[in-house]
């Protein structure tokens, strides 16, 4: 197959938005989550995945048959998997080893290449070894921290979907990775909104949370254009959680780990805004994170309170 224009490729992108009525304050603010999660490899990772291989293959920098090489903590390595075999490219995902471990299960099944590099080395040193394998196995490097396509996706596609849907957007609120989402799907959003607020989500220092990247450990993905953030909130594991427990069981959405951790970042945008919509980014589904019991523990009903202090608020 040459071009990734069949049937699989047409179910990328185009997910539903969809107002949380449960979870949202009683007071004028309303909340709308685009759910990531339902494309085909079940995160938003599809859309940009799909436009580098598309736009690699067009350019001639990825040439039919060649293999492809991705650093990820999973969900991008995903959608390179399933994305690229549709293409006929073999694949290899550098892995850190902190990812759960339905991660590397769910690559094998996608016929990827594992190769594995140390907890704490982290996504940074898998990069670098990703980067060595193109240089010195002739693969195509994807790269979706450098790649200006991963960018230009959200501009286009994620927030034209957004924009359409729900015309007036008063804050806007996404994790940051590669910071693809957040940069191309806010500047589109003050374009539209010049009064838009966009607010990061990234992990507090020495916590992971799966698919966010902790700017304060110093790697600031290049893509990000921190002049777009209104704020930036840095959220703890137990936030994450119980936010994510929380969606599923009054919105009924089975939700990731980072979507919690969103959720939870919107609350506090909330009591901040006071009234106005706004939207947030569920990057991915929940059930790649069964195994880490977190869907069974304690009270999921996690009594939400505005005024805790554990996560730290950076407000610009
Ligand atoms: C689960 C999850 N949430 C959020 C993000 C952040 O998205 P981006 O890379 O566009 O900043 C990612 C990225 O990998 C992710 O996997």
């Amino acid at each position: 197959m040459t071009e990734i224009t069949d049937a699989i490729a047409a179910l990328v992108g185009g997910t539903p938005l969809v107002e949380l009525a449960q979870v949202a304050p009683e007071y004028g603010v309303r909340f709308f989550a685009k759910l990531e999660g339902q494309n085909p490899t079940g995160s938003v990772k599809d859309r940009i995945v799909l436009r580098m291989l598309q736009r690699a293959r067009e350019l001639g920098a990825l040439a039919p048959g060649q293999a492809i090489v991705e650093a990820s903590t999973g969900n991008t390595g995903l959608a390179v998997a399933m994305l690229g075999r549709r293409l006929g490219h073999p694949v290899e995902i550098c892995v850190p080893e902190s990812v759960y471990p339905e991660i590397g299960r769910l690559l094998r099944a996608h016929h990827a290449t594992v190769r594995w590099v140390p907890r704490q080395a982290g996504i940074k040193s898998a990069l670098e070894v990703a980067a060595r394998v193109a240089r010195e196995e002739g693969a195509f490097f994807l790269d979706q921290f450098g790649n200006e396509e991963n960018v230009r996706t959200h501009y286009e596609t994620t927030a034209h979907e957004i924009l359409e849907a729900l015309p007036r957007v008063d804050a806007f609120v996404a994790g940051i990775g590669t910071g693809g989402t957040i940069t191309g799907v806010g500047r589109r959003l003050k374009e539209a909104n010049p009064h838009c607020r966009v607010v990061g989500v990234e992990p507090r220092l020495g916590v992971h949370l799966q698919g966010l990247t902790s700017l304060e450990e110093g790697f600031i993905p290049p893509l990000l254009d921190e002049s777009l953030l209104d704020g930036k909130l840095l959220v703890g594991n137990r936030h994450a959680v119980s936010h994510a427990r929380r969606v599923l069981g009054s919105e009924g959405l089975f939700v990731g780990i980072s979507s919690g951790a969103v959720m939870h970042a919107a609350m506090r945008v909330a009591s901040r805004l006071g009234s106005g919509n706004v939207v947030l980014i569920f990057a991915d589904g929940g059930a790649k994170y069964l195994s880490t019991e977190i869907w069974e523990a304690a009270d999921p009903e996690a009594a939400y309170d505005p005024e805790d202090p554990i996560d730290d608020v950076l407000w610009w």
